[in-house]
């Protein structure tokens, strides 16, 4: 019976599109679920996108576009990407799946229906960007240490879960798991957290400050708290309640995520589990952040380049190599382009690529490009090859399920760097000078194949690009996903006269002025991309222009609206008479209005400014102090259409 292996990446919110972060936590979920295959383990990879909640909203005004259009596009931008970045997920979910609302709305009836919420009026500082209430002992100066902004004071009538009846049972649950949340350092800052006494969560929004989410099903007043409604996307996708795949999977589940949303996952989550009956999760796994030059992430400036820029610069396998040999998991770590292009030369060019091209270039000359059989008993030096390589696949499978992938890396390098030497030392070339030597020679080249084979395998989860190009030269169709372990890694399993083939270098090496050629090249397709994306998105059909309904208007009369310096309230004749709210107050006084000939947009949604209604626009150019009415250049008749 295979085992079972679940993990999830954190859904990422659709108010900014995918960055190296992102990049980061997905890939690492990819090799653990790549990792499990080659285990021969029944696994199951969810990663998505978290798209309700103010900081949408506010992405999509910001962008003028409705919020599910807004999140559409961001969502599909995170789909895209994973296929580039050679992630293996099985299911790719969005909150605003018509299920996910289903199962959220099932789960709040449970939590209810137990006893777990209820209702209260809360006053606390709230940071819009994390989406979440502060305790003032949280913040830093008084800020919030995410977005170095001062919380806003909120008080609101709301519905809250009884997070607090379920501390000491989640105390308790911790210190008998000491595997539930790794590693140790963020396990002790939640240890560290519930010494106090929890609060209980606000779980929902009123609608009339919030009304992109999820209905509460007892009250449909108000919708749910983005982070209640997020976290259940990992049952929704096994199909909780009833579905199969969630009685197979929950009860391994991973989540893996950065230690900027350990509160919510360590925290909140499983106490949101226990009331609504379900068994916790097995492992949260929290890294470090990226920073760039040292400092936080954020977006890419002018003429520096973002990193997962640099994917098609340097290459994938690169990439995917060095963000998971730099990191120690758990710690934050430094992305700089230099260090990149040291690894890719000294690790990847030179100790990997050369070992492989040797021992297919000596395969090649010595054996006729067939993989000879073992030879000769070997000596102490051949053994010791054959026991090393056979201590790292021990290291590597001790590695990566405690999160150790840089250890993982280093002991397949020591096993390179062990055949890069064994070749040194023993001298093939030597050897084949003499024909009473040929039953060690093929000892030999044998074992520098099998090397190369067991490194294929190894690294098959962190490189499956290079994985499958290195098994293909030594004569194994497999793709990555279709290797396993035991079989693939174990010694000796290479066909006796199979053919191999020496092929190009595995890793071409990379010189600053090549980088910069290749950077050059694949900034100005960046650039073009995206003039193309704006124009695309800029250009409307003549259809669409036709949707707007212009009209021709007279001023009939105007007046400022109390307590604003801005607004003028209008009445303008349009063949009918339309009450208007104009912003026009600082650059136009009520009386030289009257008669003026102006035109607005006469199907718009009626909005309230200041408590007025307003049933149009007037056109103008500019705002504030510096603004022009448009008009006609002869007089014309109220109620024409402008076209
Ligand atoms: N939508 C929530 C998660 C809900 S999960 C039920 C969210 N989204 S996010 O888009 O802000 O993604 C946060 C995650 O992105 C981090 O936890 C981490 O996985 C990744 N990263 C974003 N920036 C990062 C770095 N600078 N460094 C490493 N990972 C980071 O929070």
């Amino acid at each position: 019976m295979p085992e079972r292996f679940y993990v999830t990446t954190p859904i990422y919110y659709v108010n900014a599109e995918p960055h190296i972060g992102h990049a980061y936590t997905t890939i690492v979920a990819d090799v653990l679920n790549r990792f499990h295959k080659l285990l021969g383990d029944k696994t199951y990879f969810l990663t998505g996108t978290d798209e309700h909640g103010d900081k949408i909203v506010q992405a999509a005004q910001a962008a003028d576009m409705e919020p599910k259009a807004y999140a559409d596009r961001i969502s599909q931008l995170f789909r895209d990407l994973w296929p580039k970045l050679n992630i293996s997920n099985d299911h790719f979910i969005r909150t605003t799946d018509a299920e996910h609302v289903r199962v959220v709305q099932c789960i709040l009836e449970q939590v209810h229906a137990r006893g777990d919420i209820y209702f209260s009026t809360y006053k606390g500082l709230y940071c819009i960007g994390c989406e979440r209430f502060y305790t003032e002992r949280e913040l830093i100066d008084g800020k919030c240490p995410d977005h170095d902004k001062k919380p806003v004071e909120r008080e609101e009538a709301n519905y809250f879960f009884r997070m607090s009846k379920y501390q000491q049972w989640l105390i308790e649950h911790i210190e008998s798991h000491p595997e539930f949340i790794r590693p140790e350092r963020y396990r002790n800052e939640v240890l560290s957290f519930l010494r106090e006494n929890l609060e209980d969560l606000c779980i929902s929004r009123p609608k009339e400050r919030l009304s992109w989410g999820i209905t509460l099903p007892f009250d449909d007043r108000y919708v749910t708290y983005v982070w209640f409604d997020a976290l259940i996307n990992y049952v929704t996708a096994l199909g909780y309640p009833d579905g199969e795949a969630f009685h197979e999977f929950w009860p391994v589940a991973q989540h893996t995520i950065a230690k900027d949303i350990l509160k919510p996952h360590g925290i909140y989550w499983p106490t949101m589990l226990r009331s609504a009956g379900l068994q916790p999760f097995r492992h949260l796994n929290v890294h470090g952040y990226w920073k760039i030059n040292e400092g936080k992430m954020s977006k890419s400036r002018g003429s520096v380049i973002a990193p997962l820029d640099l994917v098609p610069v340097y290459g994938l396998d690169a990439f995917r190599y060095f963000i998971l040999r730099e990191m120690v998991f758990g710690l934050d770590a430094n992305f700089s382009e230099d260090a990149l292009i040291q690894r890719l030369n000294a690790d990847l060019a030179n100790d990997l690529g050369n070992l492989f091209s040797r021992s297919l270039a000596m395969t090649a000359k010595y054996f006729d490009g067939k993989v000879p059989a073992f030879g000769i008993d070997s000596e102490e030096l051949d053994l010791a090859i054959k026991r090393q390589t056979e201590e790292t696949v021990r290291q590597y499978q001790e590695e990566i399920p405690k999160l150790g992938f840089h250890k993982a890396l280093m002991s397949i390098w020591e096993c390179i760097n062990n055949a890069n030497k064994y070749i040194d030392y023993v001298g093939p070339w030597t050897l084949a000078k003499d024909e009473a030597q040929r039953p060690r020679l093929q000892t030999v080249i044998r074992n520098l194949l099998e090397v190369n084979k067991t490194v294929a395998v190894l690294i098959a989860p962190f490189m499956p690009e290079t994985a499958e190009k290195m098994l293909a030269r030594l004569g194994i169709a497999k793709t990555a996903l279709e290797l396993r372990l035991e079989k693939d890694g174990r010694w000796g399993t290479l066909q006796d006269g199979a053919a191999v083939s020496k092929g190009e270098a595995l890793f071409p090496r990379v010189d600053t002025t090549v980088a910069n050629q290749l950077k050059a090249k694949a900034m100005a397709e960046k650039a073009n991309q995206e003039k193309q994306k704006e124009s695309g998105t800029k250009l409307i059909s003549f259809e669409d222009f036709k949707k707007i309904d212009l009209r021709t208007g007279i001023v009939r009369h105007a007046e400022p609206v109390p307590n604003s310096k801005k607004l003028l309230k209008l009445l303008v004749d349009i063949g009918e008479e339309r009450q208007v709210v104009a912003g026009i107050a600082q650059t136009h006084t009520p009386e030289e209005l009257i008669g003026k000939q102006v035109i607005i947009v006469a199907n718009l949604q009626p909005a309230k400014l200041m408590g007025i209604e307003s049933r149009g626009m007037v056109l103008a150019v500019g705002d504030g102090t510096d603004l022009r009415l448009l008009t006609t250049e002869q007089p014309v008749t109220p109620g024409r259409r402008v076209s």
